[in-house]
């Protein structure tokens, strides 16, 4: 696995702990018999089995996972393998519930009208949303349902308390709002009317990490300081290498508390 993929597999533990049970047990209700699924931005595929496994998917369904980094599909094949998958033809299959990994830009694959469900998960923050909603919302049939857990909503906290913390984190906000937005869980709410949804529920999904770290937890948090790092290397110099050596200390010894705070959303068309 690459970085990026160790991040991914490092979340999943992290992303168990803040989903919104709410919302899950809303979106659970509304879905109907074998729901034809979709799924933007699926990473390396911890979701699909997520939400089988929690049995919010029912067994049946037809589950396609998109993402445009195409090493992506290759990890989600080996999990989905792991979870007791088998490949058939170009798709994975468990008892009845079959799953296709597909390599591209989510908004170029869904086509109209074809889904029941749409789950785009930590996904709307690094997109232009009041574009990306509309089109999402295009694949979806009548009285489809949009899933958008994880979303981040403008607030990130470490602890201990840093000096230079308002300073390297409002960095940090200000260059997410250079593809995406900081503030799109929030925004979500307005825009999921204004593109013609219906708001059904919406909770917080914060992240929240502290010692003694479980799981992969502590390659996660590694993984989000160099984050910022690699965001904000060229405009805060020393400073940031200062709250950066005393984060990664902290995150050694066993000290460092991260929080992140997001929206899951679920919305009808
Ligand atoms: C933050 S990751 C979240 C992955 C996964 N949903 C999860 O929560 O573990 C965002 C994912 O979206 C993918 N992505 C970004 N833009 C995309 C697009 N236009 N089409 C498809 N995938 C995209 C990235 O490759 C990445 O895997």
């Amino acid at each position: 696995m690459n970085d990026f993929q160790e991040y991914l597999h490092a979340k999943r533990t992290v992303d168990d702990r803040a989903l919104n049970r709410r919302v899950l047990a809303r979106l659970r209700v509304e879905l109907p018999d074998a729901p034809r699924t979709v799924e933007a931005g699926a990473g390396i595929g911890t979701g699909i089995t997520r939400l089988l496994d929690w049995g919010v998917l029912p067994e049946g369904v037809e589950y396609t996972a998109i993402d445009n980094r195409s090493e992506n599909a290759a990890v989600a094949r080996e999990h989905l393998l792991d979870a007791g998958f088998s490949q058939e033809d170009d798709r994975l299959v468990r008892d009845d519930t079959t799953v296709s990994l597909v390599a591209g830009d989510a908004f170029e694959v869904l086509s109209d009208g074809e889904y029941d469900l749409l789950v785009a998960q930590a996904f709307l923050d690094l997109v232009e949303l009041d574009d990306a909603l509309p089109a999402l919302f295009e694949a979806l049939s009548p009285g489809g349902l949009a899933y958008f857990p994880i979303t981040f909503d403008g607030e990130t906290v470490f602890e201990p308390a840093h000096p230079l913390d308002d300073r390297v984190l409002g960095a940090y906000h200000r260059d997410m709002d250079r593809e995406g937005s900081s503030e799109t869980g929030r925004k979500l709410l307005a825009a999921v009317p204004k593109a013609g949804g219906e708001l059904l529920a919406a909770g917080s999904s914060d992240w929240v990490v502290y010692p003694p770290y479980s799981g992969d937890e502590r390659v996660f948090l590694d993984h989000i300081l160099d984050t910022v790092e690699g965001a904000l290397a060229d405009e805060l110099g020393e400073g940031l290498q200062e709250w950066l050596a005393a984060r990664r200390r902290q995150l050694r010894d066993d000290e460092l508390v991260y929080i992140a705070h997001q929206l899951d959303v679920l919305a009808r068309v």
